[in-house]
């Protein structure tokens, strides 16, 4: 990012860095954790919950993949290691079902992460809004996306 683009920023640098990052860990775990399900899942709609979580994962990866862009024209570098990302998120590892038939379990992992993602957007967004229009952007956009899986996962409750 250049000198003036990192000076219109009228928030501390380091700390919205470091936020970002947060988010970033957070879609790293929820993208493995939805993905592994994908593959995994069995039961009788199994085709159909395979489905859904794949698309859901596709945008988590996407989300970690428009917040590192952020983060490096920020000046900063995202978690480099795998054993990091745990460690550095907002939240710990959504997760997986134990019974791989259960999808009430795993509507309630996938809701449960969302709800934590749509909080973690909304306290960035709030953080930026007025202050930093491109990192206060991206939070709306990807916040817009978590209450889509939310409601799409709520949907499919019994
Ligand atoms: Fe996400
Ligand atoms: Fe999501």
């Amino acid at each position: 990012m250049g000198k003036k683009a990192r000076e219109i920023v009228e928030v501390d640098l380091k700390e919205l860095i470091k936020d970002l990052d947060r988010a970033y860990c957070d879609e790293w775990l929820a993208y493995y954790a939805y993905w592994y399900m994908a593959q995994t899942v069995e039961g009788k709609y199994y085709e159909d919950m395979a489905e859904f979580l794949n698309n859901i994962a596709k945008d988590e990866l996407e989300h970690a993949q428009e917040l590192a862009e952020r983060i490096i024209e920020l000046g900063g570098l995202p978690t480099n290691t795998p054993s990091n990302l745990e460690k550095n998120a907002n939240a710990s590892y959504p997760g997986v079902m134990k019974k791989l038939s259960n999808y009430d379990e795993i509507i309630k992992l996938v809701t449960d992460a969302e709800a934590g993602a749509i909080e973690v957007y909304n306290k960035i967004a709030r953080k930026t809004f007025g202050k930093d229009h491109d990192t206060y952007q991206l939070a709306v956009h990807i916040m817009g996306e978590e209450i889509t899986h939310e409601e799409m996962f709520e949907n499919l409750k019994n």
